[in-house]
């Protein structure tokens, strides 16, 4: 019973507070009685499904496609088609017996060479892209997106006087004579009657079959909430508004799939490359390059289709101004118009790059097969 009484005063104390400020509310509207409900901080605004995230700043007639997870490879390849294709990646004399599609897609540094342009049998103009979840890219492949299909493509890597230096039309000969590779095609097709197809086909299964891993990216958009730390969300959300990246890194993969040029298309010997409008012949794909994907992008420098830019703080920096020419270099082509002077802070631009961080997964551990 003691106790009650004090209670009973507070209570009484509290009311006449209430009403109190209340009757001056009512009197005075400049002194609002009702606080407003905070704001949600943006850990909150992202601790959603994606598709309650804050509304992208998406410029005009761009397909809206979100950001998301890692998906599954579809792929399906017989395990005895991809062996073979695995022993053809990296063995010498799938070309000319100098270099294997290993070296420069070297699976210890995610599937790059970390040189600005490869270097083949001869020097390359362009940057040794990824093989990482490549089989996304069939329609499009290469830097312009010049082969439509995995043959297309890997014919070429085969047959390029500055890549391997080899011959397609005698390459079924060749390994026929070679007992382990006869073994290997039987497996593969129930069939010894090597064909260039055959053997096309199975380095693209291989291909097909290399994926990155899971981020720390991936495990927030499923729900992990506390997976990015207070920079890579605040990277995470300009990357989506006032960096406008999200424009053409979008998806899984981070790319539209489509070219845009981006003004820096020069090759190694300071020459203009044409891009997308060697195969297109369109004077409107003149510089333009297919959208990169961003998974693993912190451990796949130097930068671009030709290696020119070497960090991603240089790169974020230059697309924060617009993309300027550097001096003495001249722009091919109409920069897109989807490159533009957005003024982003230092402080800004560290957290893209530290969101950029969050796409990396553990390099998969890939064995050398014992070569037939
Ligand atoms: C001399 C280094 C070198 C060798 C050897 C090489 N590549 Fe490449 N690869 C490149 C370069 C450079 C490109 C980009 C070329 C371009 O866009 O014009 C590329 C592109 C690709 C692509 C397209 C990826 C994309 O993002 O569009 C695939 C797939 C690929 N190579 C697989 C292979 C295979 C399979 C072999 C072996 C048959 C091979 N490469 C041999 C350097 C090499
Ligand atoms: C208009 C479309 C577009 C916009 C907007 C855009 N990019 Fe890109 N991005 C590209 C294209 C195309 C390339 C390849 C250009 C080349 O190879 O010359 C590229 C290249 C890159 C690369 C290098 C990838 C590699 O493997 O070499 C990174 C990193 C990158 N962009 C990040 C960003 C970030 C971060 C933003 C936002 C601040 C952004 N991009 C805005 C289209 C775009």
């Amino acid at each position: 019973m003691n106790l009650y009484l004090p209670k009973q005063v507070i209570l009484a104390t509290l009311l006449t507070t209430f009403l109190y400020s209340c009757s001056k509310g009512k009197s005075s509207p400049e002194e609002p009685t009702i606080t407003p409900t905070p704001e949600e901080t943006l850990r909150e605004k992202y601790s959603k499904s994606s598709a309650q995230w804050p509304v992208a700043e998406w410029y005009k007639n761009i397909e809206i496609r979100e950001l998301a997870a890692l998906p599954k490879n579809p792929s399906n390849d017989k395990v005895e088609l991809i062996a073979l294709g695995k022993a053809l990646f990296f063995d010498p004399r799938t070309g000319n017996g100098l270099k294997t599609c290993a070296s420069c897609h070297n699976p210890d540094t995610y599937w790059i060479d970390q040189k600005t342009t490869a270097d083949g049998i001869a020097l390359h103009h362009r940057n040794t892209p990824s093989m990482e979840n490549v089989w996304y890219l069939e329609g499009n492949l290469f830097h312009d997106g010049r082969a439509k299909t995995y043959r297309e493509q890997i014919a070429e890597a085969i047959n390029s006087p500055i890549e391997m230096g080899g011959n397609t039309s005698s390459l079924s000969s060749k390994l026929m004579s070679i007992p382990g590779y006869v073994d290997l095609y039987e497996s593969a097709y129930n069939n010894k009657n090597m064909t260039i197809e055959g053997l096309l086909d199975a380095i693209a299964a291989y291909s097909r079959s290399i994926n990155s891993g899971q981020t720390a990216f991936d495990r927030f958009v499923q729900g992990e909430y506390k997976a990015l730390n207070d920079q890579q969300l605040e990277g995470l959300h300009l990357f989506r508004t006032k960096g406008k990246c999200i424009n053409c890194h979008n998806g899984p993969y981070f790319t539209d799939l489509d070219f845009h040029n981006l003004g820096y298309a020069v090759t190694n010997k300071g020459a203009l490359d044409n891009g997308r409008f060697e195969s297109s012949k369109l004077e409107i794909d003149k510089g333009k390059f297919r959208t990169p994907g961003l998974r693993n992008i912190s451990n796949t420098a130097p930068y671009m289709h030709n290696g020119s830019i070497a960090t991603l703080s240089e790169l974020v920096n230059l697309l924060s101004q617009g993309m300027p020419q550097k001096t003495d270099q001249q722009i091919n082509g109409i920069l897109s118009p989807h490159i533009q002077n957005l003024r982003l802070s230092s402080k800004e631009q560290e957290n893209i790059i530290i969101f950029l961080s969050s796409l990396s997964s553990e390099p998969i551990k890939t064995e050398r097969p014992i070569l037939p």
